[in-house]
């Protein structure tokens, strides 16, 4: 697998705080990378070192596999767009002198500045003054502005912050639609919802450290639900369940705790059964992909 980002150990320290500690990301190429973690988690600090906007205490980060050094810094940071914080423009310049702005500074033809904006499908709102724009068009234009340099990576932290569903909804389809063009988005948010089914690969930050990083199916079966049983004989199924699965009673329903292999789900049914225990049903708890989140991030301060 390559990766886009990778980092070994990256950590920062405030005076004897420590922000971000001993992290490990794994960000492949071409997927939309959710960078997850309740406020203060470190998720701006850590985006902030990829972007040697802040110098890390320790730790190393390598971009497209390169390390980031001194030397290699100024290439590698031309690979890389970036929406940080609010959204960058000039409100009392129309999206279309903003954009020239930006071909100006970094040199680049008309060409490349068409495709940022229509990659965040702005075209017809280029003639408008910036000030009139609603926040999401901001984040938009802000998306075009880093886009315009056509990287193979783009940072976001937040950009659905104080959008409305519509404009997280077009915010969620244009990180898609990057991703499908080939650019890794690594994206953040405190809120699991907003970046929802769009990131392919979620990475966990709580208190500065990494407590969940793959895809997203590994992250369910890493946290596999309960299975809970009704049956005929509760008391007696989780007295027989016990030792052997920790079987507890809840109300009159027999809870156990993971299982994962549902043969061995199927085995529990089989033996009750053969103990004249009338299985009436089986069912696994529900589990949404925020109560998983809440319980890595111990009871979840969103
Ligand atoms: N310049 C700084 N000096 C001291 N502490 C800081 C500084 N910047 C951030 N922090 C602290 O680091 C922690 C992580 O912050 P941040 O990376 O902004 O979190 P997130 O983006 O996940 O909300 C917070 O507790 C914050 O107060
Ligand atoms: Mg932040």
């Amino acid at each position: 697998m390559s990766y886009a980002v990778t980092t070994e150990n990256l950590t920062k320290r405030y005076g004897k705080r420590t922000v971000v500690e001993n992290l490990d990301l794994r960000i492949p190429q071409g997927t939309v990378y959710g960078f997850l973690g309740p406020n203060g988690a470190g998720k701006s600090t850590t985006m902030k070192m990829l972007l040697s906007l802040i110098q890390p205490t320790s730790g190393e980060v390598r971009i497209m596999g390169q390390p980031m050094t001194r030397s290699t810094r100024r290439q590698l940071l031309g690979s890389i767009g970036s929406l940080i914080e609010s959204p960058p423009g000039y409100a009392h310049l129309t999206g279309a002198e903003n954009m020239r702005l930006v071909q100006r500074l970094l040199d680049l033809n008309a060409q490349q500045i068409d495709y940022a904006v229509q990659a965040v499908r702005l075209q017809d709102q280029m003639g408008k003054k910036v000030r009139e724009y609603s926040l999401g068009m901001k984040q938009r234009l802000g998306i075009a502005m880093a886009l315009a340099r056509q990287p193979k990576l783009l940072i976001l932290d937040e950009p659905t912050n104080g959008l409305d569903p519509a404009g997280i909804e077009e915010m969620r389809r244009l990180l898609r639609r990057l991703a499908a063009d080939g650019v890794t988005v690594m994206v953040s948010s405190h809120l699991l919802g907003e970046i929802d089914k769009t990131a392919t690969v979620l990475g966990i930050l709580s208190q500065g450290r990494m407590i969940f990083q793959g895809t997203r199916q590994e992250l369910f079966s890493a946290a596999m639900p309960d299975l809970l049983i009704d049956c005929s004989d509760p008391q007696r199924a989780q007295g027989m369940l016990a030792r052997a699965y920790g079987a507890q009673l809840e109300n009159s329903t027999v809870r156990i705790p993971g299982l994962e292999d549902d043969r061995a789900a199927a085995s529990v049914v089989t033996g009750l059964v053969s103990e004249a225990i009338g299985v009436h049903g089986v069912r696994r708890d529900e589990q949404t992909l925020e109560s998983v989140f809440m319980r890595l991030t111990a009871g979840g301060q969103l």
